[in-house]
């Protein structure tokens, strides 16, 4: 049989202030009934002043790697980290190899991948990769977002989105018949639609160095109404493509767990591949959109309320700026994530 990556531990980390709806419309033109009728979010979480996207990273790697150790009863040393983020701690360097050392994970490769809210699946499908490949033979994969730091206080359209939270995955290396197995990837991107979702100041292009920035060109912006569209496509068609490529029919999924954009966006790619509402993972109501979190924070959440069980065929799927998107799927193993 193959070798493949087996996920193998599962964990997760908000921050402790809630933001609710009601919280939003004290301070912006927006309510309660809006955003969760356009969206499906009820509450979201934020960092606090001086918290950053390492601090998440570090418990949700802890957490993951303590579920591997209760799953595997062994060494749960890994010797990869991959950190899918774009909200980094600082532009230069990496926030990897930080997060690896505050784990007590000395000289181990760190590095970040930045694929927006499809950087989970990218980052799965590096360490996977690597592992196949005999580079690594267990890995700490993290997704992790604070994306309230770098959000227009004014724009309420991103505002009632997103929210900040971390979530992480352990991979060792396997064969493709054992549960947790990944069993392929479909991955792509569209540099024309780079505009669509953006932080235009801060980069080489516009450099905050020798010019301030713009009015507002600091803050993250997104064009909702192609974005959702765009979304729906890509997830859909990458996810028909994955499970064409290892021959699962999309009647015999029982779990999807897409990227937590929004529940009507959810709902569009459930009814695009034919899979019933009860069949879409969703715990943005709890969390709203995490970016790179979204995914391992949603299969969490899933797990922890009984409805993502060993056994189940499971789809990931993830779309983002970039543009990017991503799928992914494994037969769910036997966790026991706190
Ligand atoms: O994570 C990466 C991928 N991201 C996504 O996939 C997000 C995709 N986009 C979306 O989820 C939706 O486009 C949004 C939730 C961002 C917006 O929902 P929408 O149903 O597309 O609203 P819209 O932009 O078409 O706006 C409809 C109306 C507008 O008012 P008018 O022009 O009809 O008078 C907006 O000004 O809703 C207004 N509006 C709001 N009203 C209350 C926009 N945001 C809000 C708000 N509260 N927060």
């Amino acid at each position: 049989m193959s070798r493949a990556a087996v996920l193998c531990g599962l964990g997760g980390a908000l921050p402790a202030t809630a933001v609710t709806n009601d919280d939003l419309a004290a301070e912006l033109d927006t309510s309660d009934r809006w955003i969760r009728t356009r969206t499906g979010i009820g509450v979201r979480h934020v960092v606090a002043p001086g918290e950053a996207t390492s601090d998440l990273a570090v418990r949700a790697g802890q957490e993951a790697l303590a579920s591997a150790l209760r799953a595997g009863g062994q060494d749960a040393a890994v010797d990869l980290v991959v950190l899918a983020t774009s909200t980094p701690d600082r532009p230069c360097p990496a926030t990897a190899p930080d997060v690896a050392h505050r784990l007590g994970l000395p000289g181990v490769p760190a590095f970040d991948v930045a694929a927006v809210c499809t950087g989970f699946v990218y980052a799965l499908a590096t360490a996977s990769s690597m592992i196949t490949a005999g580079v690594a033979q267990r890995a700490l994969v993290i997704g992790a977002d604070t994306f309230s730091t770098i959000l227009d206080p004014d724009d309420r359209t991103t505002r009632v989105i997103f929210g900040d939270g971390a979530g992480a995955v352990v991979l060792r290396a396997g064969t493709a018949d054992e549960p947790g197995a990944l069993l392929g990837f479909d991955l792509g991107s569209d540099g024309s639609g780079a505009d669509l979702i953006t932080v235009r100041a801060g980069g080489s292009r516009q450099r905050s160095s020798t010019e301030p920035p713009g009015a507002g060109d600091h803050f993250f912006t997104m064009d909702g109404r192609p974005v959702f569209t765009r979304a729906v496509l890509d997830m859909s068609r990458s996810s028909q493509e994955l499970l064409d490529r290892i021959g699962w029919k999309a009647g015999e999924l029982d779990k999807v767990v897409a990227h937590q954009a929004n529940i009507r966006i959810l709902h569009a790619v459930g009814g695009q591949l034919g899979v019933d509402e009860d069949r879409i993972v969703a715990n943005l109501d709890r969390v709203g959109n995490t970016v790179a979190a979204s995914i391992p924070l949603a299969l969490r959440d899933a797990v922890a309320d009984g409805g993502l069980r060993p056994g189940h065929r499971v789809l990931l799927t993830g779309f983002g700026g970039g543009l990017t998107w991503g799928s992914a799927a494994l037969v769910w193993p036997d966790l026991d994530p706190r």
